[in-house]
């Protein structure tokens, strides 16, 4: 029996506006929902915004108005901007709400039963101008080992780190006031006697990515786990904790308490029990986030989770970050795009397509390429899929389609077997894999149309029932891609449903051909997206932010993304430096993989032949085995040393290695040239 899933995507800090970065999360997460309900799975599919925190409180001072009229505004704006990429949820709650605040002292009294909450006083820069304590990123200052200045609060462009306390002239990032040293006291959770909880529920291979449970086993789960400090003294835009008067729950306590609260609201307004969703062994519990907030997803929720009796969750599902143009978004550059400014200019349905093209059940960042974005949209989309029905319809308006289904040579009964691969696919999260076999198929439906030309057909008389025919499959073909697609394109599947007069939203549909119907008249489906449109938003965006930055949002506004204490995924510290010499005495050459083997013995190598121009080849022994299939390496141009002394190895001499990156195992990555380099060229 499938069970019933319950849905979460990241709720989004009510100080801002949403952005493409955030949307790539939504949309991933509205697909995978809409999938789920095309296999006719009972799907929950909960949000809220995440309204607490230092940086909510400091914006709405300065605006000069409370949070809760701040918090009302963005909340507004969030559900709009959704609401235009098609993002569908069933309830849109807020943290800073009753179902939260009392669900907040449920956990809360769960913890303290468990022995869990300690006292400990702290030491930590106060700003007396602003009357509050600075976390770490409102805190600027001159690196205590390099002294370069104006450095943030934890760590300086040299790479170093230290504590806000170990600054040379620290001023706070609110006021420019010089901060204090203040003592307070502030409560902490004691995860480390979830330890053993902690280790077997991460790493027991089903509810992480092997990635993710690799790095919190090497960065976390090896060490005992530090306290998690869990309160934040007054002032500070929060619920204040029942039984610590002055001191409120920090925000990463109630943020994801916030998920069972909207679903609370949603129960209460559906006549359905909070049990059932979340206590219930029958219900899944789905939680996508991005990796930067993996941490409190995957050790302090499900700690939480467990003490209070919860369901643990059954999946969270991480997804890596959206660069565009190969860089980070930059507000300068107008690639940090607002989803209102991109709404303004361009079509939902081009994103959410391009995005789930991109999309792998992997960590790895996706790459926004804008030329890339509008060949890939005009030629998938209008060029490949669309263009089937706006081909085809007009010929078969006044006849509808015939009531047998023609022979078409296999296609569409060889395009339903694809159907289990595709779901499959689009249920791992594997989206990219899920466009690519649909394009496949799209691939083989128009030579069908080509070849059979029902305008050619047309001139001549006679042809009448060829015409019928050849229309009745090419629109079958074009449905059972709808079908495949609604999840990414669910505007496309319901104007494709009212064109054949019925909705399309069960996944069974894509096995059977439609016949004997009539076919409603045509209406245009998607126009191609414009390259002028684009350069339009890009440049309407850096606008914006222009003004923005000059309205003086600048520096707190960058300094407020995110919250304290945000954990990224830690980057392996720099080699001592070397010189010049040095690097030029390693020869990295280009090399193409000219023979890749297993190495049947050995648990991680295979064996490459690597040309390098000419006749010149070499045999290396690489670890890649866990990451690389050796029929797919055959042919593709790859970095070696080629200088490296001959080892002798167990199953024969490696006269070289090739260049990867990443940690090991199935996370190695290796490096390619641009196309034009050629085997044999050196790299410098
Ligand atoms: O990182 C963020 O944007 C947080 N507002 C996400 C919170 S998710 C959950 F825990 F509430
Ligand atoms: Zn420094």
């Amino acid at each position: 029996m499938t069970k019933r899933k319950l849905v979460t995507a990241a709720l989004p800090y009510a100080n801002g506006p949403i952005h493409i970065g955030h949307l790539v999360e939504y949309v991933q997460t509205d697909i995978w929902v809409r999938f789920q309900r095309l296999r006719q799975n009972e799907t929950l599919f909960v949000c809220a915004d995440d309204t607490h925190g230092t940086a909510i409180m400091l914006r709405a001072r300065k605006e000069g108005r409370s949070e809760e009229a701040l918090i009302a505004e963005m909340r507004e704006a969030h559900i709009r901007d959704f609401a235009g990429f098609d993002i569908l949820f069933d309830n849109y709650g807020s943290t800073n709400s009753d179902e939260n605040r009392e669900l907040c002292g449920e956990f809360w009294a769960a913890l303290r039963k468990e022995g869990l909450v300690v006292e400990k006083s702290i030491e930590q820069l106060f700003d007396p101008e602003a009357g509050t304590f600075l976390a770490d990123r409102f805190v600027r200052g001159t690196c205590p080992k390099c002294g370069k200045q104006d450095q943030a609060g934890d760590n300086c462009e040299c790479g170093h780190t230290y504590t806000p306390a170990d600054l040379i002239d620290p001023v706070s990032a609110i006021s420019g006031a010089t901060p204090e040293v203040r003592e307070a006291v502030h409560l902490f959770v004691e995860l480390e006697k979830l330890h053993g909880f902690l280790d077997e529920w991460t790493q027991n291979g089903k509810h992480l990515q092997q990635e993710v449970a690799n790095y919190l086993k090497g960065h976390f789960l090896g060490d005992p786990l530090r306290d998690w400090d869990i309160s934040r003294p007054a002032p500070y835009f929060g619920f204040e904790i029942p039984d610590a008067p002055g001191n409120y729950w920090y925000v990463w306590f109630d943020a994801p308490i916030g998920y069972v609260a909207s679903t609370r609201q949603w129960c209460e307004a559906n006549n359905q029990s909070l049990s059932d969703w979340w206590l219930s062994p029958d219900t899944e519990i789905h939680h996508f986030i991005g990796k930067d907030i993996t941490y409190f997803h995957t050790l302090f929720w499900p700690a939480m989770l467990k003490v209070a009796g919860y369901q643990l969750p059954t999946k969270i599902h991480i997804h890596g970050f959206l660069t565009v143009g190969g860089e980070k978004m930059s507000k300068r550059k107008g690639t940090f795009i607002k989803a209102e400014t991109y709404l303004n200019h361009l079509n939902p349905t081009y994103f959410r397509y391009y995005i789930a093209a991109k999309l792998g059940p992997r960590l790895d960042d996706l790459d926004l390429n804008l030329d890339e974005f509008v060949t890939k949209v005009n030629s998938d989309l209008v060029g490949k899929f669309v263009n089937l029905a706006s081909r085809a319809a007009k010929f078969v308006k006044d006849t509808g389609l015939s009531a047998t289904y023609p022979d078409d040579g296999g296609l569409f009964e060889s395009a339903a077997k694809r159907g289990e691969e595709i779901a499959e696919a689009y249920e791992n999260c594997d989206y990219a894999r899920a466009m690519r076999t649909i394009m496949e198929l799209a691939d083989k439906a128009n030579p069908y149309i080509e070849s059979k030309a029902p305008w050619v057909l047309k001139k001549e008389p006679g042809n009448e029932q060829e015409i019928q025919d050849v229309c009745t499959v090419t629109l079958n073909l074009f449905r059972q891609l709808a079908i495949y697609l609604a999840p990414v394109l669910p505007r496309l599947a319901t104007q494709a449903g009212e064109l054949f007069g019925e909705s399309l939203e069960n996944w069974q549909q894509s096995q059977a051909p439609l016949v004997g119907t009539e076919i409603n008249k045509f209406k245009r489906m998607l126009d191609r997206v414009e390259k002028e449109s684009v350069d339009k938003m890009i440049a309407d965006s850096a606008a914006e932010n222009a003004a923005a930055e000059a309205a003086g949002a600048g520096a707190l506004a960058s300094a407020a993304q995110g919250d304290d204490s945000a954990e990224h995924l830690e980057k392996e510290p720099l080699a001592d430096e070397c010189t010049f010499d040095d690097f030029m005495k390693v020869d990295l050459r280009v090399a193409r993989v000219v023979a890749a083997e297993d190495v049947p013995k050995a648990k991680k190598l295979l064996k490459l032949t690597l040309g390098l121009g000419g006749d010149v080849t070499k045999t290396v022994f690489a670890g890649i085995k866990a990451a690389y299939d050796p029929a797919t390496l055959v042919g593709r141009k790859v970095v070696m040393v080629a200088n490296l002394a001959p080892r002798k190895m167990k199953f024969g001499v490696s006269e070289g290695m090739v260049i990867a990156a990443g940690p090991g195992g199935e996370d190695v990555f290796l490096l390619s040239p641009d196309d034009d380099a050629q085997p044999g060229q050196r790299v410098h």
